[in-house]
């Protein structure tokens, strides 16, 4: 697959079959984070990495509203540390955990961006330090569906030549 391949093939996936994937293939998508860039290349993120069956369970009963979850294969907290780049660490963990989810698209899994989760609930069960914000989650697993691919602003919505107006 080139790259606007894989582009295409990443969608937001929210069903997954329950199958587990290869400790190989895990260690891509972790190597594909960590190659990801970040402003004066902080690296401001940990990501907390979830793999136990009870505590997905767990996670999705306290924490996250979606139960599609509980049948990912892995799923990645993604942290960010407001102390070490104060402005920049959502920009950061934008950047590192689309690099994640594209890797995942290469090797033929799926993944879901999850942004609406108790971030309260998550620091607690997860015992996440104050510095530390619980920014967003990336479910991984074997993709149960295929949907369609959601419609895009057009071109000219998004970019506009020489000035705003
Ligand atoms: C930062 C962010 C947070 C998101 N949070 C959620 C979420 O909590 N639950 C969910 O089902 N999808 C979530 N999504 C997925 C978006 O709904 C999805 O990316 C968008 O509708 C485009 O669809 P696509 O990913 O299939 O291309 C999130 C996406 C991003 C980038």
């Amino acid at each position: 697959m080139n790259l606007r391949e894989i582009f295409e093939k990443r969608k937001s996936i929210r069903k997954f079959t329950g199958e587990p994937i290869k400790e190989d293939q895990i260690k891509l998508i972790m190597e594909a984070a960590q190659i990801a860039p970040s402003a004066s290349n902080k690296q401001p993120y940990k990501f907390i990495v979830i793999k136990n069956d009870e505590f997905k369970k767990v996670l999705r009963k306290k924490a996250v509203p979606q139960r599609f979850i509980e049948k990912a294969a892995v799923i990645f907290v993604a942290l960010g540390n407001k102390k070490e780049a104060d402005y920049f660490y959502k920009v950061d963990i934008g950047i590192v955990v689309q690099h994640m989810a594209l890797q995942a698209a290469e090797l033929g899994l799926g993944s879901c961006w999850m942004g609406a989760i108790k971030r309260d609930e998550l620091r607690e069960l997860l015992k996440v330090p104050k510095d530390w914000e619980v920014v967003a989650i990336l479910p991984v697993g074997v993709p149960g569906q295929d949907p369609p691919a959601r419609a895009r602003k057009s071109l000219d919505e998004l970019f506009v030549n020489d000035s705003f107006q």
